[in-house]
């Protein structure tokens, strides 16, 4: 398994992905998809084996009150391969880029109906700071996690 940057000839593959990771109004549409990943401020790490995408995230940052504030976009990995650590790899690697832009904390969002993300998230460090009602196409409601990179955030 190697970890490598985004290139355009994966965004048909990371479809697939993640059309096999999320149900349907929940995973994402090749618009908005390539709109994620091409985005200036976004970063994309992609997990390969045997010349296929394992799993990819996506990440990007924004400014609150003048400090850097990462995001993890989406995290996929292939129903097959769950539970061996590439999850938490592919986090590391997204938190490193995160806290090397200046990011002093990461947030994300999570489906209310998702328990296995929020466990993975709470074992990686992650706490709840709020809920966003309806935040998902099908009505879910959104969990947002937050973990702090700067110890006096
Ligand atoms: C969430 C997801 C990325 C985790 O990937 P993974 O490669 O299985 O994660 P890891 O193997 O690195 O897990 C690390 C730890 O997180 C926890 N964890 C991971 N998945 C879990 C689950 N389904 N239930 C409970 N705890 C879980 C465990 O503590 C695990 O360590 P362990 O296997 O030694 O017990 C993967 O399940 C996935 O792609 N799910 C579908 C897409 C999704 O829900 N993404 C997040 C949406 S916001």
């Amino acid at each position: 398994m190697r970890l490598r940057a985004f290139e355009a000839k994966d965004l048909p593959e990371l479809l697939r992905l993640d059309a096999r990771c999320f149900p349907p109004l929940i995973s994402y549409s090749r618009a908005e998809l390539q709109y994620f990943v091409r985005h200036p401020r976004s970063t994309t790490t992609i997990a390969e084996s045997a010349g296929q995408v394992a799993g990819f995230c996506v990440v990007d940052w924004k400014l609150e009150s003048g400090r850097k504030i990462g995001h993890f976009i989406t995290i996929d990995v292939a129903p097959e391969l769950r539970r061996n650590g590439l999850g938490r790899r592919l986090m590391e690697t997204g938190e490193a880029k995160l806290a090397a832009m200046g990011c002093v904390a990461i947030t994300l969002e999570v489906a209310a109906n998702n328990p296995g993300a929020q466990a993975f998230y709470e074992r990686l460090g992650y706490h709840r700071t709020g809920w966003i009602p309806g935040y998902y196409a099908d009505g879910t409601n959104g969990l947002v996690m937050r973990k702090a990179l700067d110890p006096a955030d």
